[in-house]
């Protein structure tokens, strides 16, 4: 489809001495959410950023999705400047936003639609990703007859289904109970296996960072820096049961929490 297949460089994501502030426009002095924030993605890495609320997550994720410009410093994909949104980067957010009267099938069909791809291209593409998402049988329920989980596993197949080598994802699960939330994180890893993208993803839950994560940044509170940045020392495939007996997972979650509540203690 559009978007340029994983391999080519297409995934390699740098984030150059950024620095980001909005203004208001009452007069008051502009709110410095991001401050000197450099960043490579290496393609087909998992990065979580992990940090209180208002530390400017969402703002990075959105200077990557192109929603917005840096105040300054560059955002480049593939070694080009973000200038606007693309078909190279798939996006989910914490709530799944579906139309709700089109059905699981229109609701992930829509994006090649609108942009004219072939029908049964786009039918294939949809099949697959139903059938990696588990929606098998629920291709004509409506959004309002699914669950959370199934309304997210829905989005995650929209933002597939062009196959970005690219995928922002903010606080995706955020909103699902944990049995929920842990079902989705197992599927999107086990998607990813297939599929390949790099990932940035945002988060605030240490577990779930430590369980998904090649790198974890760690920011600060407002402005947004990067406080530190890990490597979670555990070889995939991943158990959740079997990271939580893992003392190592323990002490990188005391020490994250730590450094979450307690800017000043370091890492
Ligand atoms: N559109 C906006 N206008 C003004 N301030 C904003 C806007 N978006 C975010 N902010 C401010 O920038 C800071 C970072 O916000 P955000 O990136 O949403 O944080 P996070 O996602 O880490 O919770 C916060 O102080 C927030 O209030
Ligand atoms: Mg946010």
């Amino acid at each position: 489809m559009a978007a340029p297949a994983a391999g080519t460089g297409g995934g390699r994501v740098v984030f150059d001495r950024i620095a980001h502030s909005f203004s208001v426009g009452n007069g008051e002095s502009p709110t410095e959410a991001i401050a000197d924030f450099s960043l490579e993605m290496e393609e087909g890495s998992f990065v979580c950023l992990l940090g209180p609320s208002g530390c400017g997550k969402s703002t990075l994720l959105n200077l990557l999705a192109g929603f917005d410009r840096p105040s300054s410093g560059r955002v480049l994909v593939g070694g080009r400047p973000v200038l606007r949104p693309g078909p190279d980067r798939g996006i989910v957010f914490q709530e799944a936003n579906l139309l709700p009267w089109r059905n699981v099938l229109e609701n992930i069909t829509l994006g090649p639609e609108l942009a004219g791809r072939p029908r049964e291209e786009t039918f294939a593409a949809a099949r697959r990703f139903i059938r990696l998402t588990g929606l098998e049988g629920f291709e004509s329920h409506a959004p309002y007859e699914l669950s959370g989980g199934m309304r997210q596993r829905v989005a995650l197949a929209r933002a597939w289904i062009t196959e970005p080598p690219i995928l922002l994802m903010d606080e995706p699960f955020g909103a699902l109970d944990a049995q929920t939330r842990l079902s989705m994180q197992e599927l999107l890893v086990s998607i990813l296996e297939v599929t390949g993208a790099t990932v940035l993803f945002v988060t605030h839950d240490v577990d779930e960072a430590l369980f998904l994560a090649d790198v974890i940044v760690v920011m600060t509170p407002r402005p947004g820096r990067i406080r530190q940045t890990l490597v979670p020392p555990f070889p995939r495939p991943r158990r959740y049961e079997r990271l939580l007996l893992n003392p190592a997972f323990t002490e990188l979650k005391h020490d994250i929490l730590q450094a979450i509540r307690r800017p000043e203690y370091e890492i």
